[in-house]
């Protein structure tokens, strides 16, 4: 595990190199991509550079709320379609995001896992983590040999994504989230995280032990994975 830290705008420089450099090597690039804030830094250095691929990329969300129309603004799919797919000119055709107003939910991330799996995985994937250390909608508590399914979120999550609604009770209880297991299987991983607020985060599933409370420390076991922080979300690891 490599952790760089640096500024907002030097993370996201970074960050843009490594996708770059997994996704250019490719013949048949797959790229993992994240919502959230921390990773718009990474998105934004990425419209700046030139890859004339981007069309032929085939991408996979990590999760997208269960109750919410694809074309709610605020679903998943919504944010990954304008910050990602319109930004960086992917083919909409090629992302794919997990079906949260599908009928049957549990039947639909057991799809969307043989989708990621029939795409020949994910060649890198960019992650947030919560304050929980939740990665995906994995919130601790979760089966860190979990693949793409239905899950509870956590009611810090909630109100952490508060933000984006106009209130408390609209906010989602359910998502379809990459397990655990589906994060691993990706051949690279890049982690980012800004602020004081993912401190402790940051600092246990980094140094603590590998397990269900944090759900961020199975990725001490994966062998590419990049920890790109600011200062102030490195400020709780040893020197
Ligand atoms: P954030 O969310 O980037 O908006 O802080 C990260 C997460 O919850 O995984």
């Amino acid at each position: 595990m490599k952790i760089e830290v640096a500024d907002e705008a030097g993370l996201g420089e970074r960050g843009a190199d490594l996708v770059l450099e997994s996704l250019g090597g490719r013949p048949d690039p797959v790229w993992g991509v994240a919502t959230g804030g921390s990773p718009l830094g990474i998105y934004r250095a990425l419209a700046q550079r030139t890859f004339r691929a981007w069309r032929g990329v085939r991408a996979f969300a990590l999760d997208e709320y269960v109750g919410l129309a694809p074309d709610d603004p605020r679903s998943y799919r919504s944010t990954v379609e304008r910050d990602v797919v319109r930004a960086l000119g992917l083919d909409p055709a090629l992302v794919h995001v997990p079906d949260g107003s599908a009928p049957d939910p549990v039947l639909a991330a057991k799809r969307y896992e043989r989708d990621i799996e029939q795409g020949g995985g994910i060649d890198v994937q960019v992650l947030g983590i919560g304050r929980n250390g939740h990665i995906g909608f994995n919130e601790p508590g979760t089966a860190l040999d979990e693949h793409t399914h239905l899950a509870r979120l956590a009611d810090e999550t909630r109100i952490d994504n508060a933000r984006y609604f106009a209130r408390m009770s609209d906010v989602p209880v359910s998502a379809l989230t990459q397990g655990p297991a589906t994060i691993m299987r990706s051949r690279r991983i890049v982690l980012i995280a800004l602020g004081r607020a993912k401190a402790p985060a940051i600092a246990r599933a980094l140094t603590g032990p590998v397990d269900p409370v944090s759900p961020a420390s199975i990725l001490q076991r994966h062998p590419d994975v990049t920890v790109l922080l600011d200062a102030d979300a490195a400020s709780a690891l040893p020197e």
